[in-house]
């Protein structure tokens, strides 16, 4: 399988600017960056601005509803995803889980949604400094795992550690941080049978080769550096 690389905008950008970066990034990766996949998760809003025709990139939501269609005003459900060309959703980034209370009975009914919708779920976890200072990593990422517990071992899964104390910080885990926590992830899913593991947290194109290499993990989700198309290209050639 490739390494997966993800660009996260976060609640950035209108429509011409997701239009500039896609042409801007499709003159960078020319046919295509080899032995990677590319996605963008742009908001919901610009999505089909930021898509390629040509599918170099797939496009992603930043987030899905926990519902599958009704009276949600404001919500967008995992089939209005696929209908927009989304092949991946983002499920309870740490933004979602902390600014606005998701909890794990709700992301496991948001994973459920994406299976539904064939949606892949990229599937966030990662423990806060806290937590961290307490010895309580693993113990964190079990907990956050178990909210797989019904979604189907079969079906490809991606998930993206990203310790808390690293998003938006410009302080980045260390490649042996990755690591174990990549390699502790593994192996409580070692039932599944399609699992890509994701670092992120303050990725830079500096770091991301030895994040990648050292720190074990099939790619990145990148959120401040992929604002730039240029960055975010140079990410996914890291090697
Ligand atoms: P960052 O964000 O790269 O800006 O740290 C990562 C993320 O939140 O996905």
């Amino acid at each position: 399988m490739s390494n997966l690389f993800v660009a996260n905008w976060k609640m950035n950008m209108v429509r011409p600017q997701a239009r500039a970066y896609a042409q801007e990034l499709a003159s960078e990766i020319g046919d295509g960056v080899e032995g990677a996949e590319l996605v963008v998760a742009p908001p919901f809003t610009a999505l089909d601005a930021a898509r390629d025709p040509r599918e170099r990139w797939s496009i992603a939501g930043q987030n899905v509803s926990e519902h599958a269609a009704g009276a949600f005003t404001g919500e967008v459900s995992a089939m209005m995803l696929a209908d927009a060309g989304c092949r991946y959703a983002i499920v309870g980034h740490s933004e979602r889980r902390t600014l606005f209370g998701e909890d794990r009975q709700m992301l496991a009914r948001k994973l459920a949604r994406c299976r539904e919708a064939l949606v892949l779920p990229i599937y966030c976890v990662g423990e806060t400094k806290a937590e961290r200072d307490r010895g309580l990593t693993t113990a964190v990422l079990a907990a956050q795992v178990e909210t797989l517990a019904d979604d189907p071992p079969n079906d490809p899964l991606v998930v993206a550690y990203e310790p808390v104390w690293a998003i938006g910080t410009g302080l980045a885990a260390t490649p042996a941080d990755a690591a174990s926590a990549a390699a502790c992830l593994r192996a409580l899913l070692f039932s599944r049978s399609h699992v890509r593991i994701l670092y992120g947290g303050s990725v830079n194109s500096g770091n991301a080769a030895e994040l990648l290499v050292a720190g074990g993990v099939d790619g990145f989700l990148v959120g401040g550096a992929s604002l730039d198309a240029t960055t975010f290209a140079a990410i996914a050639r890291a090697r």
